[in-house]
């Protein structure tokens, strides 16, 4: 194989609570993470032995070692030096805006390498080397390492409760959320800042998570939504009101609950009738450019999955 294509898919976090914080600096979190369909493209090829190139269609996210994906090529390679590869990202995500989009793409360059260098790591070995390069990255695999077989880039999409600082991770069964609007306001936030911030003392709301996946197991989209909450919004919004004024739109705009996503500040709200959904899309087009309508991630087999009820 010479040449290999891999979907990166961004996550929500359908609920978001810090237990403690660690004495390794990192929080012990409990989060109910869910792929969305809103997709970078990796195409990966052959490069010169022990090069690593990275180019992309984004003006500003940067082809050198500051990038994930690149740390990932270098991650891989360490062992397999003799190896090069040339990585070209078709960046949809958003930067900086608390969907994964460093962190999928990560995750489908060492999915993408172990496959068209044919080196053999297996699934664990895999989530392993995922673990080392942050938090959210062995979650962006999970979707990828399951069912697969024979169909390159092709991932089913992944819900899962991700416990520790994010690696520990227990998939659910998927819900089919259809209609998912994004809007990532024009500045991005700093995932370790915001954690630094926290004051867990001070926290009014905390989710419940066993709600949650109560509604989600049912599929009852009014109690999906009455359940999604994330406490780190606690420190986005106070230091970015815009945050909240982007929550009030959604719902003057008829989005059953809209919240903020990881660490912020892309906002996403959930609805149950497309109209409504493509009329917020157009209205948050008017004072936003990042604005994405989408379902949840999967091009496996949807007929495994449940679709919502809507009520
Ligand atoms: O693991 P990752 O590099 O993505 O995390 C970025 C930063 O976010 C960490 O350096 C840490 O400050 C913070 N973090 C945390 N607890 C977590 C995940 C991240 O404190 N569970």
């Amino acid at each position: 194989m010479d040449i290999i294509t891999v979907e990166a898919p961004a996550k929500v976090n359908l609920t978001l609570d810090v237990r403690y914080k660690r004495g390794d600096g990192y929080h012990e979190l409990e989060t109910v993470m869910h792929q969305i369909g809103l997709i970078d493209r990796l195409t990966l090829r052959r490069g010169r032995s022990g090069e690593i190139n990275l180019s992309s269609n984004h003006p500003t996210l940067p082809n050198n070692q500051e990038n994930l994906a690149y740390q990932a090529a270098r991650l891989i390679l360490q062992e397999n030096g003799q190896d090069g590869v040339d990585i070209y990202i078709e960046k949809n995500i958003p930067l900086g805006a608390g969907l994964a989009g460093g962190s999928s793409d990560a995750a489908a360059v060492l999915w993408g390498m172990n496959r068209l260098f044919d080196y053999q790591f297996d699934t664990t070995q895999l989530m392993q080397l995922a673990a080392r390069l942050g938090s959210d990255v062995p979650f962006c695999l999970l979707g990828r390492e399951k069912g697969q077989a024979g169909r390159p880039g092709d991932a089913l999409g992944a819900t899962a409760i991700a416990r520790g600082r994010g690696e520990l991770l227990e998939e659910i069964p998927g819900c089919y959320l259809p209609w998912v609007l994004l809007v990532k306001p024009d500045f991005q936030i700093s995932t370790a800042e915001v954690y630094r911030s926290l004051r867990l003392d001070e926290l009014e709301q905390r989710p419940d998570t066993a709600a949650f996946l109560a509604a989600w197991r049912d599929c009852d989209i009014m109690n999906i939504a009455i359940n999604l909450v994330n406490v780190l919004e606690s420190v986005s919004i106070k230091q970015n009101p815009e945050i909240a004024a982007i929550k009030v739109g959604m719902i003057k705009y008829g989005a059953l609950k809209a919240l903020m996503s990881g660490s912020g500040p892309a906002v996403f709200g959930i609805f149950n009738e497309e109209q409504k959904a493509r009329q917020a899309r157009d209205e948050f087009l008017n004072a936003h450019n990042e604005v994405f309508l989408v379902s949840s991630y999967g091009r496996g087999d949807k007929s495994a999955r449940t679709k919502i009820t809507t009520g």
